[in-house]
């Protein structure tokens, strides 16, 4: 992806009546979607998003290994949740569109499978429209919104037209809230997200942790997003507990991606990947 072409890329929008508004790419700030897009191997990043991510690339953990895993317990979780009869997600911080989708690894199973998805980056919302662009548009939503309003998010039309929430949802929330500071309240927003779902509903999620890092390790990756458009903010294993209060955690319980119900044998230590992982139902 080319600086020219990206900053004349327009908005794009699901529903043709929409006025295409400009949108401010902001290609000199690393932004956490394109980097993790570039973590991946992805080709939807600007060289400050490459620079920043290669600082954390030559940092340790091993953040490649680590993005892997979190996509791969992504694909897990959400197959296991539609076994589970559940049709309706809600995927907030989506990320740039790559292999295995929400929606794509839902409807494997459940072919009626709806999913929002909402994120604040333009970026993901210019990839993730295109990507649905031909596809079924009010099954799969792209919405713009931001985690730290969920109020906003609930109430979105654009939500509210994939998600009925007089039924069980899965709340997704994958590596986006060690994106969000304390002093935005991360527990108080997933509990106001859980409030507004009804029982049987499910939370999964994954989180970036240092418990397997030295302080000193500890601090280096948050120093690198402190130029980003959103800071890291990485918790140990209790604290990332904290959000599944009120929930039956599933087995085998809050545990590094890779060994979350994992379908072959996990070849990966927890230091490499460094990800808290579960997922828990709403009695
Ligand atoms: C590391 S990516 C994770 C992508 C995907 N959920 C996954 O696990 O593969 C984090 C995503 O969260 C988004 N994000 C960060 N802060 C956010 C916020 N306050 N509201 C909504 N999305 C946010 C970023 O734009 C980025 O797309």
């Amino acid at each position: 992806m080319t600086d020219h072409q990206d900053v004349a890329l327009d908005w794009m929008s699901g529903e043709d009546d929409e006025p295409h508004v400009p949108v401010d790419l902001r290609p000199d700030v690393p932004h956490p979607a394109r980097m993790y897009d570039y973590y991946l191997g992805g080709k939807d990043n600007f060289p400050a998003d490459r620079e920043a991510a290669e600082q954390v690339v030559s940092l340790g953990p091993l953040v490649r290994i680590s993005a892997r895993a979190n996509r791969s317990f992504l694909r897990r979780s959400v197959q296991y949740l539609a076994e589970q009869g559940i049709t309706q997600f809600l995927d907030i911080g989506t990320g740039i569109p790559t292999a295995g989708n929400t929606h794509e690894v839902a409807q494997q199973v459940l072919p009626e499978a709806r999913v929002a998805y909402v994120d604040n980056d333009p970026i993901v919302l210019v990839h993730g429209r295109a990507l649905l662009t031909g596809s079924s548009t009010g099954i799969v939503n792209v919405v713009q919104g931001d985690l730290r309003d969920p109020k906003s998010v609930l109430s979105d039309p654009a939500v509210r037209a994939v998600i009925d929430f007089d039924r069980p949802v899965a709340l997704l929330l994958y590596a986006v809230l060690h994106f969000i500071d304390e002093v935005d309240d991360p527990s108080g927003i997933v509990r106001t997200l859980l409030d507004a779902l009804p029982s049987g509903s499910y939370l999964a999620l994954s989180h970036g942790t240092a418990d397997f890092l030295t302080p000193e390790e500890a601090d280096r990756g948050p120093a690198v997003y402190r130029g980003a458009t959103a800071q890291l903010t990485m918790r140990s294993k209790e604290q990332v507990a904290r959000f599944f209060d009120g929930l039956e955690l599933a087995e085998p319980g809050l545990v590094t991606a890779p060994l979350w119900r994992p379908d072959e044998d996990p070849q990966d230590t927890d230091r490499q990947v460094a990800i808290w992982a579960g997922v828990g139902r709403k009695p």
